[in-house]
């Protein structure tokens, strides 16, 4: 057991409070970001009179070193110390000796946890930015590809129009585009540094924190220092940013389950993202899909318990702070790991062109259009849905569709209808009367293709 704070203490930390209370064994993580900010910390300390050259190089130094060691495995991160800041120091003061002391001059571990947490949120938000982006790069790939794969679309589960996998696919490409922009929204409002917070009141020294802010790439420093310690708002925005990432990936991957099922069979998913089973041969799983729609609910479950954690806390800094770490390490890992599977999931996947056009024929998916046919032949609108609702039924019980009755059965109905009337409501008059910007004709999708290309070579960091 090793710790920073003995002086005031006559007795050891029980073995087992030690454990309880350490955190290396989760904050190792943030092991890269503390060393950065602690070399950030010492230039500035050394630019501000408080710290010699000599000692600021044998900090930065030594820092580097430690750095090194861990890297290529000469020093091991599964030491008896708290935490990640602990571990740094004391192997900082064994290494360079009485400098190494005066590292943590002007600052706290409160402030420490708090820029290390935010360096590598912020790091992990860029990443997932660019997830994001590579799933809608590969989305947009498809969409252009698809721009004729006629499929039906749903309300209530039901079939109810014609669409096609590009315009479907489309309606994911905005969801996860949304994803991106929260991503730079929490990107902008998170990116000023705590450092020279202190333990909650700041420092006596002269530190000047503008100065660290802009070596370690912030926007500027924060504004409170009682906030500063005790703000986690960042982390439960990009907590929730991150459950909306995976409830869009949830019911994508609800659909792909269903469309790669016997009954439908719309996909095909490729044999290196798809599991067999171990007793039953004929067997192709589609684990992946049902993997990610699963661990939406861990993900779900670190923004309620950061939420919870954080409800009752008094300013400025508290231990209960410590709990946002593993859940927030873990639910990261979560979002990008199913990020990177999903999209070659879909990218290698192969639709089945003709099931779909076929299943999109099926189920009265123009009936909306032989309504509209009859109201452009002068019929009111709620008379031509109740000639088309009877019509139906007719079929239903012959076991038909509108498509295939005779002109004089639809005669029948309607006066109005024309022989024109199988060219209006064939599948592909459907879909592509449909001009409205948003809708699924080909003329209108690649208007949004040319508008979502160009989004697609913005940069939204600048
Ligand atoms: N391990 C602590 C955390 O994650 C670091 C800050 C400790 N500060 C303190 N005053 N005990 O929050």
């Amino acid at each position: 057991m090793a710790q920073l704070w003995g002086g005031r203490f006559t007795k050891e930390t029980d073995e087992k409070v030690f454990a309880f209370n350490a955190s290396l064994p989760f904050d190792k993580n943030l092991f890269s970001q503390d060393i950065e900010g602690s070399i950030a910390h010492a230039v500035m300390l050394e630019k501000q009179g408080v710290l010699t050259a000599e000692e600021k190089d044998a900090i930065v130094k030594g820092l580097a070193g430690i750095r090194e060691d861990v890297e290529k495995g000469r020093l091991s991160l599964e030491e008896n110390q708290e935490d990640v800041h602990s571990f740094v120091e004391a192997n900082l003061i064994q290494r360079i000796g009485e400098a190494g002391k005066k590292l943590h001059t002007g600052r706290s571990r409160n402030d420490q946890v708090a820029l290390d947490m935010r360096l590598y949120t912020r790091a992990h938000v860029v990443r997932t930015d660019e997830l994001l982006k590579g799933l809608l790069e590969e989305l947009l790939r498809l969409m252009e590809e698809n721009l004729d794969t006629y499929m039906p679309g749903f309300t209530h589960l039901q079939k109810a129009q014609p669409v096609t996998l590009a315009h479907h696919l489309g309606a994911y490409f905005e969801m996860f585009k949304r994803d991106r922009l929260r991503c730079g929204d929490i990107y902008r409002r998170m990116n000023y540094c705590p450092l020279g917070a202190g333990a909650l009141a700041g420092t006596t020294y002269p530190l000047d924190r503008s100065y660290t802010a802009s070596l370690l790439g912030f926007e500027g420093p924060t504004l409170n220092s009682m906030d500063s310690v005790s703000d986690r708002d960042y982390l439960i925005e990009f907590l929730a940013a991150l459950s909306t990432v995976m409830m869009h990936l949830s019911r994508f991957c609800e659909e792909i389950i269903l469309w790669n099922s016997n009954e439908y069979r719309f996909i095909e998913l490729d044999d290196a993202y798809s599991t067999g089973s171990s007793i039953m041969p004929q067997k192709k799983n589609p684990d992946i899909a049902e993997l990610i729609r699963g661990k939406t609910g861990r993900v779900y479950g670190a923004l309620m318990a950061l939420l919870t954690t954080m409800k009752g806390i008094p300013l400025a800094y508290n231990k209960d702070m410590q709990e946002d770490k593993e859940l927030t390490f873990d639910a990261i890992r979560t979002v990008e790991d199913s990020l990177e599977v999903f999209t070659g999931m879909i990218s290698t996947a192969r639709f089945n062109r003709e099931v779909m056009a076929k299943s999109a024929m099926n189920g009265f998916t123009n009936a909306t259009d032989a309504a509209d046919y009859l109201v452009n032949k002068g019929v009111p609108f709620r008379d031509a849905h109740g000639i088309i609702g009877r019509l139906v039924l007719y079929c239903l019980d012959k076991n038909t569709c509108i498509d295939a009755l005779s002109i004089d059965e639809l005669k029948n109905f309607s006066d109005k209808f024309e022989p024109d009337i199988y060219d209006a409501i064939s599948l592909r008059a459907c879909v592509e009367k449909r001009l409205t910007l948003g809708a699924p004709s080909r003329k209108a999708m690649e208007e949004v293709i040319r508008i979502n290309k160009t989004y697609l070579t913005e940069d939204h960091y600048e």
